[in-house]
């Protein structure tokens, strides 16, 4: 019977399911890298989110290891060439989350447009600053969208909702599939110079690191707002300050940071920067969809190398 361990924190709906496939399961959250690589060598499985970093040391340590699976889409903490060079297959859930995520997005263009959290800690603090917070609306501005896949097209479906205009910056992007959508397909310099609110939903590779960096910033509409559910790193944050401190970023809304957890960031500073914890992904529904997904694909494998 092949054993799964679950090393970080996931939805009890996996452990059932495992647990349903005949598969033995262990649930073993907040190990360290040397209590993890000490036990790992039992698994066949191994099924994780964020917080697990599964290194070539570790890949080392788990010879009867047959399969990785990342509850969510990023499999930034898999060293996935090492696992290819240890047939180690990685999986990971690429649907499961993206209308949370996408969800999240829309969430933080609301929260930079209106400046909810500041208005609500005035409001909490007694204050009544009716005219400290005008707003902006988002009929008829325009979202321009860096990467139009899983995540990014739930964005541009309800961002069309919201009477924005779109434009998707995707190099995989058909012409057929942005009619469908409602968006204009544009190149980085035009949507640079055309958008009031920029919004990201691609994934960190050598390609897409810092694409909104000081040069990019400097095309930029003034008064641009920026957005970032995906990954840090697509955004240099130095320059990403630069553009708030002088005005010519109205606003950013930063779910995720060059280095995680973000306990302090020069951003933080900024009233006009909305911050979450990464919690892109964090929804009942999502998390539970996530962790049954992962745990019907390891076990399909596990069970019949599908
Ligand atoms: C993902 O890659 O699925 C999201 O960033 C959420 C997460 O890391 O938990």
């Amino acid at each position: 019977m092949p054993k799964v361990l679950i090393s970080d924190k996931l939805s009890a709906a996996a452990i059932e399911i495992f647990r349903s496939r005949g598969i033995e399961t262990d649930v073993k959250t907040g190990l360290s890298p040397a209590e993890l690589r000490a036990i790992i060598g039992d698994y066949d499985g191994l099924a994780i989110r964020s917080a697990t970093k599964v290194t070539k040391e570790l890949l080392e340590a788990a010879p009867n290891l047959k399969v990785v699976g990342r509850a969510g889409i990023g499999v930034d903490n898999v060293d996935i060439k090492a696992a290819t060079s240890h047939g180690v297959v990685v999986m990971n859930t690429p649907f499961g989350n993206a209308i949370t995520t996408a969800e999240h997005a829309i969430a933080m263009m609301f929260a930079l447009a209106r400046q909810l959290p500041e208005a609500s800690a005035s409001t909490r603090a007694g204050k009544w600053e009716k005219n400290r917070f005008m707003g902006v609306e988002l009929t008829a501005k325009t979202l321009g969208i860096i990467g139009c896949g899983n995540i990014g097209s739930i964005v541009a479906d309800r961002a069309v909702g919201l009477k924005m205009k779109v434009l998707a910056y995707d190099p995989f992007l058909s012409e057929k599939r942005a009619v469908e959508l409602g968006v204009e397909k544009a190149e980085l310099p035009e949507l640079f110079a055309r958008a009031d609110f920029i919004t990201l939903h691609t994934p960190l590779v050598e390609g897409t690191r810092n694409i909104i960096n000081a040069a990019a910033i400097a095309t930029m509409k003034p008064g641009v707002r920026i957005i970032n559910c995906a990954r840090g790193g697509l955004v240099d944050e130095a320059a990403l300050l630069e553009g708030l401190q002088s005005g010519k970023v109205a606003g950013a809304a930063l779910d995720v940071f060059e280095v995680e957890p973000a306990t302090e960031n020069p951003l933080f500073a900024l009233e006009n920067v909305v911050c979450t914890p990464h919690l892109g992904a964090a929804t009942a529904e999502a998390q539970e969809n996530v962790a049954l997904q992962v745990a019907e694909q390891m076990s399909d494998y596990l069970l019949t190398g599908a």
